[in-house]
């Protein structure tokens, strides 16, 4: 087995390892092998890329993302690997945390190498709705005035200062308000992104969730991801 940095020329080599209920993969990774501040990695057997993962780093906090293995090589310790790869990489870095989002898949794996939950994500699922839906009140379109609220209520929310990220996105935005307080924010072009203070309602947040898919409504469930840390 082979640990590598994985580029550019890897990418029409890895559609193989694209888990089915996942978006494609192909655009995020191309998006990590381009950029300074995502490290990823893969991993060969055979001359073939069987496994894959990336570290994000801000500034000093690193996310461990799209660990992925190709079914026929699972249950063989290569996640494993990637994943204490990927925490070693960050060891002459000054990292204090280590977050992921994990899947049901991941969690063993997560857990078995120190990783601990912190807390839990939900995530909307998208289902049909019939009849007609109005844009809740509650629910506006960006505008730059809530900039900064957005940016402390992301840092409230996830620890970090993400705002140089969330800018390029946030023209497409919309905001939750209550009181004229922006309570939650939903990025459609940002995966769905979604984060919304402990007290927004849950219907606050379905309606954070279908501001902008009006053609739809998202079933509400908790799910089985979770955002862990390792520990120093
Ligand atoms: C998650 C994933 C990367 C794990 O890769 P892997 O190479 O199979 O991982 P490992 O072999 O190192 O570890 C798998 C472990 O989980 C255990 N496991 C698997 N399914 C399990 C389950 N449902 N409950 C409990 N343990 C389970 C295995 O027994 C194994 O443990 P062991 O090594 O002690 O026997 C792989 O399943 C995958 O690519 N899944 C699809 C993408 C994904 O969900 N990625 C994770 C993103 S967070």
């Amino acid at each position: 087995m082979e640990i590598g940095t994985l580029d550019q020329n890897d990418i029409k080599l890895i559609s193989d390892l694209q888990p089915t209920d996942w978006q494609n993969i192909i655009p995020t990774i191309e998006f990590y092998t381009n950029t300074d501040f995502c490290f990823p990695i893969k991993v060969i057997i055979e001359e073939k890329i069987v496994g894959i993962g990336t570290t994000i780093i801000h500034d000093d906090i690193a996310w461990l993302a799209h660990i992925i293995v190709h079914p026929d090589h699972r249950n063989q310790g290569i996640g494993s690997v990637i994943t204490q790869t990927l925490v070693g990489n960050l060891k002459t870095r000054n990292c204090e945390t280590i977050y992921l989002i994990a899947t049901e898949l991941g969690e063993p794996v997560y857990k078995k190498n120190g990783f601990e939950t912190e807390t839990e994500y939900l995530f909307f699922k998208d289902i049909k709705i019939n009849g007609s839906w109005k844009t809740p009140k509650n629910l506006v379109a960006f505008k730059d005035c809530f900039k900064v609220e957005i940016a402390n209520l992301d840092l409230q929310v996830s620890g970090e200062n993400r705002l140089f990220h969330l800018e390029k996105q946030l023209p497409s935005g919309h905001v939750y308000l209550q009181n004229n307080v922006v309570e939650g924010f939903y990025l459609s072009t940002w995966r769905g992104f979604n984060n919304c203070k402990n007290n927004v309602s849950r219907s606050g947040a379905n309606e954070i969730s279908i501001g902008h898919k009006r053609k739809r409504s998202f079933c509400y469930r908790q799910f089985y991801c979770k955002r862990v840390f390792a520990p120093k």
